[in-house]
């Protein structure tokens, strides 16, 4: 509501609010929306915000909307901050999860699609494009089709049929696309103009942004103001770290916390550019990664957009990249399930790098660790194998305990 103005991350041009933004006409940098700060805190203090209710949309004078009227809501809930059972083995002591895995459509790019929603619907328009590798595409189908926009989205041809169904039944236009993400971008940017679309890519505009910058908020309230010394994040595109960047820059500018959390990005080996780039030292992804394949296919994602943000957000915070393998992904993912927690592969792959994040030694074992849960379970069953001894089949009148397979004990 007090936000006037975007500005480049690259080259630093400052852009009107009030107008439909992409990226930097100068540069091709990503836009990073301006909030006035003072004004918003003249508005709302953080004693007034606990007799608020909690839902995503608690922070509305930090958000680029000109008004509450226009959100745009499938009843997004604050997301539970929970402690992970003692029966895991790390030696960390304090570990933490945050599920976002409860939000309308299953994963956190609820977040970055109800914003970029509310406000395309303000500035007027009408239909949007997004190459996605299928959760930030079933958001946008799912928030467009309440907003009445028309929704084109473009996948990977192998997506997971299931979130294909998922965009398709909530109301999207579905094209597969004959290779990866990037690939699918290049469709969206060659044709936008030719079909009046906006493009809603991963850090080609900067609403999305302003999404994820709440988890940084929700996260330092549900902490106290104190927030954990380090969070570890699942990335693929990059903005959800972005934006958790920018919401807590946001915090310390606001003087509403005293410190950003260390930033652990996990990527899966089968696709970690970043990764590879931080080990280099890199400010920028050079290369697209080759031969990418991974089960958690929303971290597929061979060359993210403004790379170099992502970088600068690891450097800034005295973070780090690990990468895990897709192995490690699914037994974390059937860690998760025997503790009854639903995270999807790509919020798995946080309690897989928990060994390596410990031989690293640069996180102290005693401090406060978050592992961000970005999607549900319930999305990816499929993904787990399904063994006929395990579902055995008992013939009418049967006895359990004589039937192949049997496991009573
Ligand atoms: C469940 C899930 N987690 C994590 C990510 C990675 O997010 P980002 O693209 O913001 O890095 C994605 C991306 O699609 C996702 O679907
Ligand atoms: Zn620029």
């Amino acid at each position: 509501m007090f936000t006037n103005a975007a500005k480049c991350s690259k080259c630093g041009e400052i852009y009107p609010s009030n107008k439909i933004l992409t990226v930097c006409t100068k540069c091709g940098g990503a836009l990073l929306l301006q909030c006035n700060l003072a004004l918003a805190a003249e508005t709302i203090s953080k004693k007034a915000l606990k007799k608020r209710e909690n839902t995503f949309w608690k922070f509305i004078e930090f958000l680029p909307l000109s008004s509450p009227e226009s959100i745009i809501s499938l009843c997004e809930p604050y997301t539970p901050v929970f402690r992970l059972p003692n029966s895991c083995d790390t030696t960390f002591k304090n570990v933490y999860l945050k599920d976002d895995g409860r939000l309308p459509t299953g994963t956190f790019k609820a977040r970055g699609m109800a914003v970029a929603v509310s406000r395309l619907k303000e500035l007027g328009v009408k239909r949007v494009a997004v190459p996605s590798a299928g959760n930030a595409a079933a958001a946008l189908a799912a928030y467009g089709a309440k907003a009445g926009m028309e929704v084109y989205a473009f996948m990977p041809k192998d997506a997971s049929e299931n979130i294909v169904k998922e965009c398709i039944y909530t109301g999207a236009k579905v094209y597969l696309v004959d290779g990866l993400i990037n690939d699918a971008a290049e469709v969206v940017k060659r044709f936008k103009e030719k079909y009046g679309w906006f493009d809603a890519s991963t850090n080609k505009q900067p609403y999305r942004f302003e999404g994820y910058k709440v988890m940084a908020f929700e996260i330092a309230e549900q902490f106290n103001w104190d927030p954990p010394d380090t969070i570890v994040f699942p990335t693929g595109g990059g903005e959800g770290i972005i934006g958790l960047w920018k919401g807590f820059k946001e915090l310390i500018e606001l003087e509403w916390t005293d410190k950003i959390p260390r930033f652990v990005v996990v990527q899966s080996s089968g696709c970690a550019p970043i990764v590879e780039a931080y080990e280099k030292n890199e400010t920028e992804i050079k290369e697209a990664w080759k031969t990418a394949q991974t089960v958690a296919s929303g971290l597929r994602v061979p060359k993210p957009y403004a790379g170099y943000l992502i970088l600068r957000a690891i450097r800034e915070t005295n973070g780090m990249a690990v990468a895990v393998d897709d192995k490690e992904i699914i037994s974390s993912m059937k860690d998760f399930l025997r503790m009854g927690i639903y995270a999807c592969p790509e919020a798995s792959s946080t309690l897989s790098s928990l060994s390596k994040i410990e031989n690293a030694g640069i996180v102290d074992p005693h401090g406060k660790i978050l592992l961000y849960l970005t999607g549900n379970a319930m999305k990816y069953f499929d993904v787990l194998a399904l063994k006929s001894e395990e579902t055995p089949v008992l013939k009418k009148g049967a006895d359990p305990l004589l039937t192949m397979g049997a496991r009573i004990t």
